[in-house]
Formats: C-alpha cells, sequence, structure tokens
C-alpha cells in the first residue's frame, strides 16, 4: 500500500465510524511557549482535551504534520526523522478503550490485512499514580490477541504526554509489528530496539491533566487520542525496513542522485540527512520560519546547514538546496498547501541562506581542521574550548552543534559550557533557551527529567567503578523518555559490563539513597573528590550534588530527591560515539 492511499484508507474508515475530519494545524503551536513544534496530533487539540467544545464534534480523524527534534542526531540511520506524518483519531469525552480497542484491531487486521498472528500489544503496568491497565489487555484477548503476545510495561513506555510540561496525559496500550528474524537475546521483546518488533501504533487514553507540581489530576472527561507514523507504517506495509526505501522518499532522493551524480544516495547517511533534513526545512519555511538564530528559526538554520554540509560531503559544489524544497513541495503541495503557497519564499530563503553559508564553510572547515591538526598528539583531553567554538559560530556561521558534530569525527569535543558563557558575553540575544528546548524537541524541566538526571550521575559512577576511573564525560542530553550519556573509553562496553552497570545503578535505587546539594568553593568541591567536566566551566562557587555514597558532581541540577524514586533502570542502547567515545542511552522504568 502506498502512502498516499494509507492516508486516505485511514480517514475513511474513520469517517465511516462517525469522526470528522479536520486540518493538520500549523508546525507552530499557536498557544504554548513551551514547546517550539507540534510534536503530535494531539497538541493542537489540547484545549478540547481539557473540556473546551469542539465545532467539529467529539469523533475527530487527521493526518497532522508533526516535528520532533529530540533525536535529530540519530537521523541519517535508517528510521529517524525530524519531520513525519502523524494519522490519528480522538474522541473527546465520546468514546474510551473498549471502542478505541475494537477500531484499531479492525483497522490493523482488515483494512491493513496485518495477519494477527504478527501482532503483539503493550499496556501499562501501572504505578502510584494510575492502576495496571487490565481493562485494555482484556479486551485485546477477547479480540484473539494471545495472552503471550500481552505485555505490561512502566511510565517509560506505556504512557503518553503531556505534549509539554503540563497538560492531557495517560496510560496508553501500544501496537506492534514482529518481523521474521531472531530475537536478539532471552530478553528481546517489543520495548527491545533490536528491530524484531516495530511499533505501528499508540492508543493513548488521556483521563489525566499533568499538573505544574508533577501531579496527575482527572480530567473532567475521558478521551482517546492515537497516533500512527505514516512513514514507518508505509514501509512496514511494503515489506521495508526502512522509509528512505519508500515512495515517500523516492523523488528527493532522485533528484539528489542526479544533482550528486550519484546512484544510491539513500544508501548513504549524508544522501538520507539531506534528503530529510531539506523536506523539514521547506515545511517549516511554509508555516512561516525565516532562518534566524533564536527558536525555530535557529533550529531551520542548524537543518538547512547540516544539510549543505552533508552534501558536500557527497561532493555537490553547486547550491543545490532550493531544487530539492522544490521536489518536496510539489509531492505535498496538494495535501499541504502552505508548502505550495509559499513555494517561491521558500526557494528565495534557501537561496540565500546557501549563498552566505557555502563559502563560510569552506573556510571555517579550514580554520577548523587548522585547530584540530594543531593539538599536539600526546594531549589526553582532545577538547575545543568554547571561545572557539564560539568563534566559528560568529566568523563562519557554524552552529554550535555542527561543530560538535565535526569535533565527533576527529575525536574531540567541545566545551559546549563556556561556550554558552561565550554566546552569552557577546550577545544580548541570549539563545539559551532555544538551546534548552531544542535539546529535548521539548522544554521538559519536569519531574521526569529530573530523575533522569539523577540517573545518569548514578550511571556516570557505575562506569567509573567497571570500566575504571578514565571514564569521563564527554556529552549528556536528557529528553523526556531517555538519558544519552557520551563518555570517555576505548573499546565497547561489552554485555557483562553493562549488566554490571546496571545492577551497580539499580543497587543504588534500591538503596534509596538521598540527593543532597551543597554550595561550595570550586577548590573545596575538587578536594571533596567532586567530579567535575572541565575547568573552564565553573565559576568560582559551584553547586555539588551527592548522592548518598555513590557519587559526588558539579552540577547545576535539577535532580530527584531521593533514588528510590527512580524506577528500573535499563541500558537500552550502546554505542560508538566517535572516536575513543562510547555513548549509553538508558531508560527508567
Ligand atoms: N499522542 C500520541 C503519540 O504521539 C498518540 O504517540
Amino acid at each position: 500500500m502506498k502512502a498516499n492511499q494509507l492516508r486516505r484508507t485511514y480517514i475513511d474508515f474513520f469517517r465511516r465510524h462517525n469522526h470528522a475530519e479536520i486540518g493538520s494545524a500549523s508546525l507552530i503551536p499557536e498557544n504554548d511557549p513551551t514547546v517550539l513544534f507540534t510534536t503530535a496530533g494531539m497538541h493542537p487539540l489540547v484545549p478540547f482535551l481539557l473540556g473546551a467544545k469542539h465545532p467539529a464534534g467529539t469523533r475527530l480523524v487527521n493526518c497532522q504534520k508533526c516535528v520532533r527534534t529530540g533525536d535529530i542526531d540519530e537521523v541519517g540511520d535508517t528510521t529517524h526523522l525530524t519531520f513525519f506524518e502523524m494519522l490519528g483519531n480522538w474522541s473527546l469525552g465520546d468514546y474510551f478503550k473498549d471502542e478505541a480497542i475494537a477500531m484499531s484491531y479492525e483497522f490493523l487486521t482488515r483494512e491493513l490485512g496485518i495477519p494477527v498472528q504478527k501482532l503483539w500489544v503493550s499496556c501499562f503496568a501501572g504505578d502510584q499514580d494510575a492502576p495496571r491497565d487490565d481493562e485494555a489487555a482484556g479486551m485485546w484477548k477477547k479480540h484473539g490477541i494471545p495472552e503471550n503476545r500481552i505485555v505490561f510495561l512502566g511510565k517509560a513506555q506505556n504512557w503518553w504526554g503531556p505534549a509539554g510540561q503540563t497538560g492531557p496525559c495517560g496510560p496508553d496500550t501500544e501496537m506492534f509489528v514482529e518481523f521474521d528474524q531472531p530475537a536478539c537475546g532471552p530478553d528481546c521483546g517489543v520495548a527491545c530496539n533490536c528491530g524484531k518488533f516495530v511499533e505501528i501504533w499508540n492508543d493513548v487514553f488521556m483521563q489525566y491533566n499533568k499538573q505544574a507540581d508533577g501531579s496527575f489530576a482527572p480530567l473532567a472527561q475521558r478521551n482517546v487520542d492515537t497516533g500512527m507514523g505514516l512513514e514507518r507504517v508505509t514501509a512496514i506495509l511494503q515489506g521495508k525496513r526502512s522509509c528512505f526505501e519508500t515512495e515517500l522518499f523516492a523523488g528527493l532522493l532522485g533528484k539528489l542522485g542526479e544533482i550528486a551524480k550519484t546512484d544510491a544516495p539513500g544508501a548513504t547517511r549524508s544522501g538520507r540527512i539531506v534528503v530529510e533534513h531539506l523536506r523539514t526545512a521547506a515545511f517549516l519555511m511554509g508555516d512561516g520560519v525565516v532562518p534566524g538564530n533564536v527558536d525555530q528559526a535557529y533550529v531551520l538554520r542548524r537543518l538547512i546547514r547540516r544539510a549543505i554540509r552533508e552534501g558536500r560531503k557527497l561532493g555537490v559544489t553547486q547550491a543545490f538546496t532550493a531544487d530539492l524544497a522544490d521536489v518536496a513541495v510539489a509531492e505535498y503541495g496538494t495535501a499541504y498547501p502552505a508548502l505550495a503557497q509559499n513555494r517561491d519564499q521558500i526557494r528565495n530563503l534557501l537561496q540565500q541562506e546557501e549563498e552566505q553559508f557555502a563559502s563560510a564553510l569552506e573556510r571555517g572547515t579550514r580554520e577548523f581542521n587548522k585547530l584540530v591538526d594543531s593539538f599536539p598528539a600526546h594531549v589526553e583531553r582532545k577538547v575545543i574550548s568554547g571561545r572557539k567554538a564560539f568563534y566559528l559560530y560568529e566568523t563562519y556561521g557554524f552552529p554550535l552543534e555542527l561543530t560538535a558534530e565535526m569535533a565527533g569525527e576527529r575525536g574531540f569535543t567541545v566545551d559546549t559550557a563556556s561556550y554558552h558563557d561565550a554566546y552569552k558575553k557577546h550577545q544580548e540575544l541570549s539563545r539559551a533557551g532555544a538551546e534548552q528546548k531544542f535539546k529535548g524537541g521539548l522544554a521538559d524541566a519536569s519531574e521526569k527529567t529530573a530523575k533522569l538526571h539523577t540517573a545518569t550521575h548514578l550511571l556516570q559512577a557505575a562506569l567509573r567503578k567497571v570500566l575504571g576511573d578514565h571514564v569521563g564525560q564527554a556529552g549528556s542530553n536528557i529528553t523526556a523518555d531517555r538519558l544519552r550519556f557520551d563518555f570517555t573509553h576505548g573499546a565497547p562496553v561489552s554485555k557483562e559490563e553493562q549488566a554490571k552497570v546496571e545492577a551497580l545503578v539499580n543497587d543504588a535505587i534500591s538503596r534509596d539513597q538521598v540527593v543532597t546539594c551543597q554550595e561550595m568553593a570550586l577548590d573545596e568541591a575538587r578536594a571533596a573528590g567532586a567530579i567535575a567536566l572541565f575547568s573552564e566551566r565553573y565559576g568560582e562557587r559551584v553547586k555539588v550534588f551527592k548522592i548518598g555514597d555513590v557519587s559526588m558532581e558539579i552540577c547545576g541540577g535539577p535532580h530527584a530527591e531521593r533514588t528510590g524514586t527512580l524506577g528500573k533502570f535499563r541500558i537500552a542502547k550502546e554505542e560508538s560515539s566517535s572516536r575513543g567515545v562510547r555513548r549509553i542511552k538508558a531508560v527508567l522504568e
């Protein structure tokens, strides 16, 4: 089934079930300053999930354009995207679990023809905020999903929302397709990311409203919010492992192949980054974003500049971004008229941005290489100072993340904290806010991120115990769902070592250690043995977070109050980040 047909089939199915079709909202949220982009179909519907009356009724369906930037570093593999289309249906205080699950089951098995033997589902395991969802599990069973393919998972997997810091959210039930390949190990299951199981749809039972204090209050009405990623499901239905192999990217990749004079740009990381980022860029400009230095404008600039640099890696020396955006406009302009209406503006903006950046890229790259080559070989901590990174930004327009990426390719890291200091000194317009929002895709200072932050400290302490004291932090990024920790270590962390690290962290959690924060002089902190990053990042007085007998680190917080609230720590992925630097992604379940 092609993507266009999937879109139509989905909307027609729910229309037959008395849903009104609504249009896609803008990628720029109208009334929510806490997020940069519309990240899900429910986002524009928040007021109605909270109880306002929607003019189209209580049953809605649509295909919503979405942008999520939390995984931007992963784009270039075969699955991650910054822009995607989300098919969704909603009940605003109308039907609830029973009917939602019945329709999901019917759609997957009858309309899409997915054999029931290939389906798995997960339901919420329950915790202090909401009970275990035996109700949903019972309904799946009634439809014929055998008990051994119904699994219960915690909040990290089976809870969705809110989209910003507060708002509607609730337990969900997720549907997975099992692929015909061996399990990666005894623990392989729907939560595993080895590729054997791929999530196809998510039904959220939104009956809670997360408050600013982190608590969950019951909503006035019980809603259903569902989301199905169009690109991913198109690939699944075509038996492909990657959406880059579907017709959705065929036009863009074909054009890039012509420009770069190469046969299969989709087979390369650079090719995938170019087409993916420029598709997103076209959509953002279609919704009125202009490249710049703050918030959405900065994200757009970063996407375009990264695409240009990756284009150079494919051997493209001429201006090319406007021609690729044209393909996106031609392919999506009918479904999303804002693109077609702004075609000229999109072309002009890209041409300007590319002209500005292209020559600077060359000069800046030379400067960057000189800088890296001038490091004596025996220096162990290969760190580019914040001042130098800021110089590359100011003089050559290198977004910090671009410098960090180039640094990573040469086995270096960038002292981002001192970069921000330098930036603040030079610019009145602080971009720090946007940076924060950008990192997670959401401005999320919630309890969940605080817990992940504390878990990151426990992880570092455990890594140093298991692997040795050479382990140092090379980068850290936390989204609402997971932590990512880059650290210096010369070899892959074996499964046994990972198990030891997990056990140490979980031991610290089960011993319910108290997290305390103390302000002291930097020298005093160092003398006490607190782990620090790089000397120039700190002021004279620093905050030191101590986690019981486990860890002491200089850090800005925020943190959980006790480790006992963290849940179960699990390493989801271990991989290389750059030469001499490993990356661990982990979740709290
Ligand atoms: N809002 C839910 C999601 O994005 C459906 O998965």
